[in-house]
């Protein structure tokens, strides 16, 4: 097994016979699950994707991908939500947070769509400045604003660089297969287009051609990512809890949330994980937290927030856990040496690898959190390659199912995400509107 679950820091917090109590739940969980027949059951595509994916059009992703990094020295990808996150998320995790400043044997790759800011977009925009860029928009619905915007911009400065036959074979666009004002604009100017299938929701997608092409224009290899995927698909398809780590995972989830817990901190201690946390967030808080439950989903980099919310987590209110990420072997390693005059006291690291050294402050603090009250549960890797991040994302995919049949709640749907649209939309005069504008007008 790529992950391992070390739940030894959570004896004081949860007995075995409590694991005996859930199991039932777990089992009727994953019945419903395989059987499709619980709520959102329409959505449960990402499920077998590892295997049961579009070979045709994942072969079509390597090829487009293989085309943007021969004429292409920046590739601008349009989304939002579960249409960005993954994608980042995997490239920052595998190559590095500063990826665009180290690797100048792929193109740059630019997030763009996932706000409105005029400032970020103008940044974004002088970057591509006399570089030859392609554009890759994604989104489910065709219709979302935020990317909308974003896109209308760089397809008009396609057209102005490279008229519009070439910004034609510049654009990649994916999108429902048949809906949208994206599929048939495509549909209209013959850009290349990909598919959101129809039953994996935008934040289940990372693993289809949503994620998959900016992925491979970094460099990564896809294949690999999948592999872990299917690895973990087969992995986590037993329902026994002593077996399947996912399911001992959401059990534990679910039982400190009845203690109490609301909030659950994914920790790391590598910097390349900041965005694995941001996409872990959208998974449960979109998938969880609705009908006035779930589990509010943070996420924090130590040493780095230990120094800012390290405070709160020892002594604060009582109110969350920790789920902590450990990879134990990191990509490059550095060696302390002995320095003579050991001006700055710190010879007792030396002859050490800061690997090692991030091990002691990772037990040092699960320790301390433990003794303030506050669970801790592990998810051991030893490291992290494509195959161990395919096998993650599934890892926290069918975690997220499973925890959301648990709780009650459809995990597939996002009601809520529609509200700031209706409102944003009416403020801002689209068509169609005007009754929700004169009423929140009135509230003021
Ligand atoms: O999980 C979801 O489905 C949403 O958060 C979407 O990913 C997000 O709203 C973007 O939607 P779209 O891809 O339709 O532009």
């Amino acid at each position: 097994m790529s992950i391992c679950l070390n739940a030894k820091y959570l004896e004081n917090f949860i007995k075995d016979y409590e694991f005996e109590n859930i199991f039932p739940f777990i089992q009727k969980a994953h019945e419903i699950i395989n059987n499709k027949t619980g709520a959102g059951n329409n959505f449960l595509g990402w499920l077998n994707l590892p295997v049961n994916y579009n070979k045709e059009e994942f072969e079509r992703v390597v090829k487009a991908a293989e085309k943007i990094k021969k004429d292409s020295k920046v590739l601008v990808v349009i989304g939002i939500g579960g249409s960005y996150l993954g994608a980042r998320a995997v490239i920052e995790a595998l190559n590095s947070p500063m990826h665009n400043l180290l690797r100048e044997d792929v193109p740059k790759i630019y997030f763009v769509g996932n706000s409105i800011s005029p400032t970020y977009l103008n940044d974004i925009i002088k970057l591509c400045k006399d570089k030859d860029f392609s554009v890759n928009v994604i989104s489910k619905s065709g219709t979302t604003t935020e990317p909308a915007l974003a896109f209308r911009i760089f397809k008009k400065m396609l057209e102005d660089r490279y008229g519009e036959q070439g910004a034609k074979s510049r654009i990649y666009c994916t999108t429902d297969k048949e809906k949208g004002v994206l599929r048939s604009l495509a549909l209209k100017n013959g850009y290349e287009t990909f598919c959101v299938p129809d039953d994996v929701g935008g934040r289940f997608s990372v693993l289809t051609a949503v994620g998959l092409l900016a992925i491979a224009v970094s460099g990564l290899n896809v294949n690999r990512l999948m592999e872990g995927a299917a690895k973990a698909m087969a992995d986590f398809s037993i329902c026994d809890l002593n077996k399947n780590c996912c399911y001992k995972y959401a059990a534990i989830r679910n039982i400190l949330h009845r203690k109490g817990k609301m909030v659950e901190m994914l920790v790391s201690y590598f910097p390349n994980l900041l965005l694995l946390g941001e996409w872990f967030k959208q998974l449960f808080g979109e998938s969880e937290g609705k009908d006035g439950k779930g589990i509010f989903p943070a996420s924090a980099i130590f040493s780095t927030d230990l120094h800012s919310l390290g405070q709160y987590i020892q002594e604060g209110s009582k109110i969350l856990f920790e789920t902590v990420i450990n990879i134990k072997s990191p990509k490059e390693d550095f060696y302390i040496k002995q320095v003579e005059d050991n001006f700055d006291g710190l010879n007792f690291l030396a002859n050490q690898n800061m690997g090692d050294i991030v091990q002691k402050v990772l037990k040092a603090t699960v320790l301390a959190h433990t003794s303030g009250m506050v669970p801790n549960v592990i998810l051991e890797l030893e490291r992290l390659s494509e195959f161990e991040v395919g096998y993650i994302i599934y890892f926290f995919e069918k975690a997220c199912a499973m925890s959301g049949y648990l709780l009650g709640v459809n995990p597939f749907n996002q009601p809520g995400v529609e509200s700031y649209k209706k409102n944003m939309f009416a403020l801002l005069g689209k068509p169609g509107y005007e009754n929700v504008r004169a009423s929140i007008l009135g509230n003021i």
